[in-house]
């Protein structure tokens, strides 16, 4: 794992920078692949960087995008990471439908949307049962609580090793969410955390030793490149 850790001024440079790590892996990733594979976050902090990605030239028809987690709720419902992926960049370019690989949240329930869009995400990669494809880019973020997609402290999710996709659950609301074996199969992690309210979970994510279960985003180990995008109020006790 090569993971490094950036502390930016503040959330529009934290934006940019992760926009520029962005474009770097997909150039890199459409010259040696023919295409690029992300999966999105939701929350309120990466929608200024889909509104960046949006203003980009790019050759959208080589851009596949995923989600991360997803709420089970209807893709128009307010919570829906969808809606504001596709309000802040997706509806604003000209990308084929074929390349938005959406939560099927409109199953009866959570168990099949999740075993749904694993089967899509297995024919996508071609990838058998037990394998773990790897996206290029997996894009995170992390509650204060130090949860990251819908892997949330204490929940069965957590304990789920053999399987690209699980069900989340937050507060008894259910989530689709990566699992955090299938995070970690990514070429490339970038996780985006702004605000002070973060700095007490970064501070127990960053310790040497402390509970993964009470702290799920230190689960996130990926092979490939682990990059940490802090805003100075989140990193603050981070500074070297
Ligand atoms: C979600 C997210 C979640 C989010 C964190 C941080 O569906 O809510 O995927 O994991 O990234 O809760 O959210 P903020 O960026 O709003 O602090």
């Amino acid at each position: 794992m090569n993971k490094t850790v950036e502390i930016l001024p503040d959330q529009s440079a934290l934006v940019a920078r992760a926009l520029e790590l962005i474009l770097s892996e997909l150039e890199t990733a459409i010259e040696q692949r023919g295409r690029f594979t992300i999966a999105l976050s939701g929350g309120s902090t990466p929608k200024p960087l889909y509104e960046a990605i949006a203003s980009q030239k790019l050759p959208w028809d080589k851009i596949h995008v995923f989600w991360g987690d997803e709420r089970f709720v209807p893709p128009d419902h307010p919570d829906s990471n969808e809606l504001m992926s596709r309000r802040a960049w997706l509806d604003r370019i000209d990308i084929p439908a074929a390349n938005i690989h959406a939560v099927p949240t409109l199953e009866a329930e959570p168990g099949l949307a999740a075993a749904k869009y694993e089967q899509h995400l297995q024919d996508f990669f071609k990838s058998s049962p037990g394998e773990f494809p790897s996206l290029d880019v997996i894009l995170l973020g992390m509650g204060d609580d130090a949860h990251t997609a819908s892997l949330f402290p204490h929940t069965e999710a957590l304990k789920v090793r053999d399987r690209l996709i699980t069900v989340g659950n937050k507060d008894g609301n259910p989530r689709i969410t990566f699992t955090y074996p299938f995070i970690n199969s990514a070429g490339s992690v970038i996780f985006l955390v702004a605000g002070a309210n973060k700095r007490p979970a970064l501070a127990q994510v960053f310790a040497p030793v402390a509970d993964d279960f009470t702290y799920p985003s230190r689960l996130i180990q990926p092979q490939g490149k682990l990059c940490w995008l802090l805003d100075a109020a989140a990193g603050l006790e981070l500074q070297p």
